[in-house]
């Protein structure tokens, strides 16, 4: 694990830089799947979903910060339970992205450690999140952690 690394839930100052970082993700993404490139307003969209989302709870975000930097995120949405399956209350990983240079020094545990704490302090039950096919560094993360495929996503053009 780097040395000095803050992990914090993300406040609304931090709108920015959780949007940069996502930007990041989404063109590490579109460097495996080009339909996931982001939109020309995709960054403004992003601002506004976290700045409603945030501090009404329908989003929850950690930051993970060294050197005066923000270097990695993780954002959760709260999906609750679903009376038709299993009746578990259920949270989802929308994001996770550690920024290139500090990737492989444990930042994405030491959020997801975070976030755990968070959730099971919340009485969340599951976690689920989906990964990108082809995204082979970040599946062993998730698989590395407990988390196990449940669904294949499949998409044609028409
Ligand atoms: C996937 C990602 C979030 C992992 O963050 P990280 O801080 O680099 O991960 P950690 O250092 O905490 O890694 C923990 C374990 O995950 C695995 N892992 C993480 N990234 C990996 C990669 N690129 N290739 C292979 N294994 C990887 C390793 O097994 C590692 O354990 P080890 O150090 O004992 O070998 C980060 O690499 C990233 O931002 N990737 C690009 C964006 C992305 O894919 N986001 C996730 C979308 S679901």
């Amino acid at each position: 694990m780097l040395a000095s690394v803050e992990i914090r839930r993300a406040i609304a100052a931090d709108i920015p830089d959780l949007v940069r970082l996502w930007h990041e993700l989404a063109e590490y993404h579109a460097s495996i799947l080009p339909d996931l490139a982001p939109s020309a307003g995709a960054a403004d969209l992003m601002t506004a979903r976290l700045s409603d989302g945030l501090p009404s709870g329908k989003w929850v975000a950690f930051v993970a910060l060294h050197a005066g930097a923000t270097i990695g995120f993780l954002t959760l949405r709260p999906v609750g339970v679903s009376p038709l399956f299993d009746g578990r209350k259920s949270v989802h990983i929308t994001d996770a992205g550690v920024t290139a240079s500090h990737r492989g020094e444990g930042v994405a545990t030491a959020l997801w450690n975070a976030a755990e704490t968070w959730c099971r302090a919340e009485g969340f039950e599951q976690v689920e999140l989906g990964v990108v096919v082809g995204n082979d560094g970040a599946h062993r993360f998730w698989t590395k952690l407990g988390f196990t495929p449940q669904f294949s996503h499949l998409k044609r053009a028409l």
